[in-house]
């Protein structure tokens, strides 16, 4: 395997230009090509970051072999079919969240990866914030985990809140949060329940807003709340509490404060700002050079992303679900 990795962009917009800022500055990447719909904004950041050539079709860049590896970074209803392609074009991937829309898809994603070999990673940048490694060895072993990612009304125009591009806020943004849940249980989430529905998008078919309870295969619960109902002030969008019957961790000021109580006294963590693109990228390159396994596997999207697809089907039937991966 080259030491350059040769990196196709699937997706121009904030979160693509992100990536390739990152990889800009990481010496073993080279963006080589760009691919937007909007074939505007593929052009503006082949202007900005170099490569070979932008274009408006993917087929283009699953083609082409002088592309190691892609990133999908476009609305949610495509990332199922761009990341088989990519699998069946030999290319490693790095994804974005969700998986995909339904568990067969992201089984059929999942397939796809194995058959070919390639490498996948998943997005997941909120685990490389140092506070968050703080809680995880602070309280290895959560009893009750009480989660909350609130954010303030999404605008009914937002593509991620259109019904088959987006999904809406919990499909968008409970993948993040059911994520890091796990990655703070260490341990299989086994059934979820939720309550919540439709409560602030009317107009839309989406589910926007829930508080679920999942329990883990070795006993931990957590409670999510998760949705577009505002933000709150004092925690802000973001807040994780960890208690394990002696030790408690929050997690608050969109994930950068952690304040730590061991039972008897408190400290403090700050960090001085918000981590995890450039780590996930560095990581994601890293892993290809020395040919190693992705540390956030493709594995991790797909529980995250079945999580949610369990919290969603719970809302419609008033029942538990089982989480079985
Ligand atoms: N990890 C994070 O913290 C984080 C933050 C924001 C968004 N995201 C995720 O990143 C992805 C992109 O979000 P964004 O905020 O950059 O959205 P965006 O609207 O800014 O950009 C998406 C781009 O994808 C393009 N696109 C859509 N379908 C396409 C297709 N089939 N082929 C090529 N291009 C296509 C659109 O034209 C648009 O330019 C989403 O999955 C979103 O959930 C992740």
């Amino acid at each position: 395997m080259s030491a350059t990795q040769r990196i196709g962009i699937i997706g121009c917009g904030s979160v693509g230009v992100t990536h390739s800022e990152c990889l800009a500055a990481i010496e073993d990447a080279k963006l080589v090509a760009f691919c937007d719909t909007d074939s505007s904004r593929a052009d503006e950041l082949r202007g900005r970051f170099g490569g070979k050539y932008a274009t408006d079709d993917p087929a283009r860049i699953f083609r082409d072999d002088g592309i190691d590896a892609v990133y999908i970074c476009t609305y949610h209803d495509t990332h199922g079919p761009l990341a088989i392609q990519a699998a069946e074009a030999g290319k490693h991937i790095m994804m974005e969240k969700p998986l995909a829309l339904s568990l067969s898809e992201c089984n059929r994603v999942a397939n796809a990866v194995e058959k070919s070999g390639v490498k996948a990673m998943t997005g997941f940048k909120m685990r490389y914030y140092p506070s968050v490694a703080k809680a995880r060895t602070f309280v290895p072993s959560p009893i009750v985990t009480i989660a909350q990612m609130m954010d303030r009304r999404w605008p009914d125009e937002f593509w991620a809140n259109d019904p088959v591009k987006g999904g809406g806020n919990i499909l968008s943004q409970g993948c993040h949060t059911m994520d890091l849940v796990c990655h703070f249980n260490q341990s299989e989430p086994v059934r979820i329940y939720a309550e919540g529905g439709n409560f602030t998008h009317s107009g839309l078919s989406i589910f926007d807003n829930m508080v679920a309870t999942i329990t883990f295969a070795n006993g931990s619960v957590a409670s999510v709340a998760q949705g577009d109902s505002g933000e709150t002030p004092f925690v802000s969008k973001l807040s994780f509490q960890l208690l394990d019957g002696e030790r408690t961790v929050h997690l608050h000021n969109r994930l950068k404060s952690a304040i730590l109580f061991d039972g008897t006294s408190t400290r403090t963590h700050d960090d001085p700002e918000e981590y995890g693109f450039m780590e996930e990228n560095r990581d994601f390159i890293d892993s290809l050079k020395r040919d190693e396994d992705p540390p956030i596997s493709l594995a991790d999207g797909v529980r995250a992303t079945l999580m949610v697809l369990r919290a969603i089907e719970s809302l419609e039937t008033q029942a538990p679900q089982r989480i079985a991966l």
